[in-house]
């Protein structure tokens, strides 16, 4: 590490398991009591670190209304029994919003602004995801801007519209999504970034719950579109909807040395781009590059790729369009089979990324993925320790 410049790293992080949404383990209990658990978790890996160290909690949160409404950060940070010093605040570039709140916090310290940072994401799925109500759209952009509220789905669907996909290269992608994550969590590799979380029922929840180990081109075969008469999107090749949080503790790094905590990856850089609405799984396509030329690195130079299975739809165009490698994306499963809590899901990537670097002995990480609106994100981290 160069001695003059400041750095930002990541010196811990975590996640709840991804508990399916309306059916699932979190579905019954207050989004603030899960991601209190977890950021508290994430803090107990980093004893040495004093809670009046932190100088802001950034949370990102795509659906920042019912229980997530009230400036949720600070809610969270109470909740962990933060001091009253800590403050929060709530970010929503909505899908990205867990890797914005870490590109956030690291360009704070990059510049100078904060030393010790905590950013993260959650979500409640069940309780706070649903189509934006009629009676608050913009009557102007609904005449004028197609895209602005269409449907996610309806995104995929011209996706796959546009690149002329079938549903079978969809269904292998889902295939494929499962097969991956349930090898990875039968081998421990998605336990590491997991912290134990008590449901509002007592349960202690430790698992991811989306993996579906039986899914085969046959059993995918029968499901129906879900998003448009005669459409090729089904459940099956869609994100599932997922409740989770996850949080990481951002430094500079000479105050992680004082404190004695080995800084586990470096922030390198990080894009946004935007593009047309009523594709906006095309995103990645626009923010990889971006993030490639700011920071001199190329594809080639990444060791693991987390490229969020929005819908597999959106994902292929992008592998295909970016020329991405096949086998470094999505080593551990994506989102298909592991869920996608959308504000959550940046912070998850990247501690998914990071955990396979550590295993591998690899680099660089990219984390990319769509955004609904039209937009893209791009973070890339080093692994240091
Ligand atoms: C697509 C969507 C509407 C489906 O919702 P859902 O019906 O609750 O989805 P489920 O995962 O429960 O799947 C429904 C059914 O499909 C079938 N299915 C789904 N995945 C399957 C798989 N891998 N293998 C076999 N069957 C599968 C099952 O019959 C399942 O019912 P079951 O759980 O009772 O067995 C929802 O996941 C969704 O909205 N996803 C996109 C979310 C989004 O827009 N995020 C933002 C992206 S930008």
């Amino acid at each position: 590490m160069n001695g003059s410049k400041r750095e930002a790293v990541v010196v811990a992080y975590g996640r709840s398991a991804c508990c399916k949404a309306r059916k699932g383990g979190l579905s019954g209990t207050n989004p603030i009591d899960y991601a209190g658990q977890v950021l508290r978790g994430v803090l107990e890996r980093i004893p040495s670190l004093p809670p009046d160290r932190i100088e802001d909690v950034i949370l990102g949160c795509a659906m920042p209304v019912k229980h997530m409404d009230y400036n949720a950060a600070r809610l969270i940070a109470r909740r962990a029994g933060l001091p009253d010093t800590v403050p929060g605040q709530t970010i929503n570039r909505f899908c990205s919003s867990g890797l914005q709140s870490i590109a956030s916090a690291a360009n704070a310290i990059i510049a100078g602004a904060m030393d010790c940072v905590v950013a993260g994401g959650a979500e409640s799925m069940t309780l706070c995801f649903a189509p934006h109500p009629a009676e608050y759209q913009n009557q102007w952009l609904l005449s004028n801007d197609e895209g602005t509220y269409m449907s996610m789905g309806e995104t995929a669907e011209r996706v796959a519209d546009r690149y002329e996909l079938s549903r079978e290269e969809m269904d292998l992608m889902a295939v494929e999504s499962h097969r991956k994550a349930y090898q990875a969590q039968c081998q421990g590799k998605l336990a590491p970034s997991i912290l134990p979380v008590q449901s509002a029922e007592g349960r202690v929840i430790t698992e991811d719950e989306g993996i579906r180990p039986e899914t085969s081109m046959e059993s995918l075969a029968g499901l129906k579109p879900c998003f448009r008469p005669g459409g090729r999107i089904t459940a099956a090749t869609s994100s599932q909807t997922t409740d989770a949080a996850a949080f990481a503790v951002i430094m500079e790094a000479k105050l992680a040395r004082t404190l004695g905590l080995p800084p586990l990856a470096r922030f390198v850089g990080f894009a946004v781009a935007g593009c047309e609405a009523q594709v906006m799984g095309l995103g990645p396509i626009y923010a990889v590059p971006k993030v490639m030329a700011k920071t001199g690195l190329t594809v080639e130079d990444m060791d693991v790729i987390e490229l969020n299975e929005a819908f597999a739809a959106q994902a292929i165009a992008c592998m295909s369009d970016l020329n991405l490698p096949v086998e470094k994306v999505n080593p551990y499963g994506g989102a298909i089979a592991l869920g996608h809590p959308m504000g959550a899901t940046g912070t998850v990537l990247t501690g998914k990324a990071l955990d396979y670097l550590k295993d591998t002995g690899g680099h660089y990480g990219l984390i990319t993925m769509c955004i609904g609106g039209g937009m893209g994100a791009a973070g890339i981290f080093e692994r240091l320790n």
